[in-house]
């Protein structure tokens, strides 16, 4: 089994996430390409699955990821796919993917899941290291007396939700071979 996973990982979630389905789904042969990084060109026929994921940043997906779901759409839309995101605010993903996974894309997909996030100062440049701050002292301080928040907790990354998006996988890639 081939699968070809495309995704974008600022500060290394979404790439954490793969290395977790990977051993959840060993034996597969996997192709992975990190959009932002590698630059030759991405060659998606052949494949019998291809898993796109990214991460949810000011409510979007990856730019390089819409980019490419846009060019690839057909190819897409002939394949078997899979989309997965990594997001903090995972009450939100069902709108973020509605919002940033095409429909017709996300119709014709196998899963779509969240597969979690996490709210890591330590892995923040910038301004970013502010905004991720201020979020977790929200959540951890925002009560009215200081204390953490009794409906927030901080994010982690998902695995059963990866568990069960490799269980969907393995079994439709062993439909298609019977
Ligand atoms: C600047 C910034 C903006 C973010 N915006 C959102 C957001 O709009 N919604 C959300 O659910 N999570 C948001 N997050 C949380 C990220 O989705 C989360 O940190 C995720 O684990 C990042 O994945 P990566 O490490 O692969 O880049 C944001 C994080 C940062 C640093």
């Amino acid at each position: 089994m081939n699968i070809l996973v495309v995704y974008a990982s600022k500060t290394g979630t979404v790439r954490d996430c793969i290395e977790l389905l990977k051993k959840n789904l060993s034996s597969c042969t996997f192709t992975t390409v990190d959009i932002n990084g590698d630059k030759e060109q991405i060659g998606i026929l052949g494949y019998d699955m291809i898993i796109i994921g990214s991460p949810i940043r000011m409510n979007k997906i990856d730019k390089k990821i819409a980019l490419f779901l846009k060019t690839n759409r057909e190819t897409l839309l002939k394949s078997k796919t899979a989309y997965f995101l990594c997001c903090g605010f995972c009450d939100c993903f069902e709108d973020y993917a509605i919002k940033n996974i095409p429909n017709d894309l996300r119709e014709k997909a196998v899963a779509v899941t969240c597969f979690g996030g996490r709210f890591d100062v330590s892995a923040q440049k910038g301004i970013d290291k502010l905004i991720v701050r201020m979020i977790r002292s929200d959540i951890l301080g925002g009560g009215a007396n200081g204390d953490q928040r009794k409906d927030m907790s901080l994010p982690t990354i998902l695995e059963n939700n990866i568990s069960q998006f490799a269980e969907i996988i393995r079994s439709k890639i062993k439909d298609d071979k019977n």
